[in-house]
């Protein structure tokens, strides 16, 4: 049978074994917030704690010939490195490996938190059968966690993307995604640290039930045409902070949904790419809130959308509040600005019922740079739930050296400052 075979049995199990599904339509509850065991630490420095041993896949038979099968060697390194009752970190030194999915499972009974470093390449494997749990490299019920290094996870997604569904756009509850490359569920005071990942088959990294998350000065790199090859995807999760990150790929370069709280992203490079989204949201039944969400010090560059919050008409309730934009430079970037509670509606003739979704305190300010259409201030709220409390100060857009024009529907922006345009004004 030929992989396309394969991959629509794989699919066809997934449905029924599992809820593959982006982020369920149940209510779940928030994870909760502890103390953060990173505050204040100097995580740039990686220092090997004392007594700290070093579990090298390669003592367990991983072979870095990127041709043979190191997924025992790995899971049985990942087993002596969480069940240690001293200090310990897996190692992944140079030299390629190919690897199947696998679960990175906690809870672990090594003193102090768990570091997994990486300093070569980890291969996916091309075989759609091995998916059936859904992603490729899943960490979880961890307290205490570190994944870092200067190695690559290369997802190999190419062979994979003419599969793929689009689980945004589609109305099924069962839409099946590809497999993201690095998985958090329930990890609690975790850190992803300099490493890189290649053409994942899904999503990049996806975040979810988790709190207390860094991502630091990842590189995320996928060509501008791979479908839903999002950067960082976050649901479910409380105080994720996500500074110096490099992000090229096909979708959005950070995307936010339902039940995400205190999120900071400072020093951002996206682009390509579809820019930073909070949504689509409503999608769902009882989507929990998205609240207290900062990007701040970023640049895009050649997006199709830069800072966007994106609400299907005629569904579910949801709501998104205190979401700030701060000292943004968007270079040739299609939609800079973009609030879109008609998602996949035309705008110019969306006969679909308003938007159940509400957004108040929405902050645009000091964002500057050049826009590829000339909507370049795009407000687009709902009918029955008009946005609330929607701030624009020092919006600078410009296409061709002149303001961009703007659309407003449902909300009455306030301004500060200087705004190039006055958007609806
Ligand atoms: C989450 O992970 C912790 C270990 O950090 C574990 O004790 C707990 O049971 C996990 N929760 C769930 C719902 O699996």
């Amino acid at each position: 049978m030929g992989n396309a075979g394969r991959l629509i049995i794989v699919l066809a199990l997934c449905i029924t074994l599992v809820r593959c599904d982006e982020d369920g339509g149940n209510q779940r509850k928030m994870p909760v917030a502890v103390p953060d065991m990173f505050k204040g630490v100097n995580l740039a420095k990686d220092v090997l704690v004392a007594g700290e041993k070093i579990i090298n896949v390669m003592s367990f038979g991983a072979k870095p010939d990127g041709k043979s099968d190191s997924t025992q060697g790995f899971m049985q390194a990942w087993q002596a490195t969480c069940k240690s009752t001293t200090p310990a970190r897996m190692y992944v030194p140079a030299g390629s490996f190919l690897v199947d999915s696998m679960f990175f499972q906690g809870p672990c009974t090594t003193p102090g938190d768990i570091t997994v470093q990486v300093e070569g390449t980890v291969l996916a494997s091309t075989d759609p059968s091995v998916y059936e749990n859904g992603e490729w490299l899943m960490f979880e019920n961890l307290n205490g966690f570190k994944l870092i290094g200067s190695g690559t996870f290369d997802g190999q997604g190419k062979s994979f993307w003419e599969f793929n569904v689009n689980c945004d756009k589609n109305q099924g509850s069962t839409c099946v995604r590809l497999p993201s490359s690095i998985f958090f569920n329930n990890v609690t005071n975790g850190l992803i640290q300099n490493i890189n990942s290649l053409n994942p088959k899904g999503f990049h990294i996806f975040l979810t039930n988790s709190a207390n998350i860094r991502v630091r000065k990842v590189k995320l790199t996928a060509p501008a045409d791979s479908p839903n090859t999002d950067g960082i995807h976050i649901s479910h999760s409380i105080n994720i902070i996500a500074s110096k990150n490099t992000i090229a790929t096909g979708d959005d370069c950070v995307s936010i949904i339902q039940g995400v709280k205190n999120v900071a992203i400072n020093r951002l490079t996206c682009g390509p790419g579809h820019g930073i989204s909070i949504g689509s949201l409503g999608k769902y039944e009882d989507e929990l809130e998205v609240s207290n969400i900062m990007v701040q010090d970023s640049t895009l560059v050649g997006t199709t959308n830069g800072l966007r919050l994106k609400a299907w008409p005629d569904k579910y309730p949801g709501a998104a509040s205190s979401i700030f934009f701060t000292g943004i430079t968007m270079n040739n970037v299609k939609n800079p600005i973009i609030i879109d509670e008609q998602y996949e509606c035309d705008p110019d003739n969306c006969k679909a019922k308003p938007s159940l979704v509400k957004l108040s305190n929405i902050r645009f300010t000091n964002i500057r740079g050049t826009s590829l259409s000339p909507i370049g201030v795009d407000l687009r709220c709902s009918q029955k739930f008009p946005c609330q409390d929607v701030v624009l100060q020092n919006v600078d857009l410009r296409m061709g050296g002149k303001p961009v024009a703007s659309r407003c529907v449902s909300v009455k922006p306030s301004y500060l400052g200087i705004n190039t345009p006055l958007a609806c004004s």
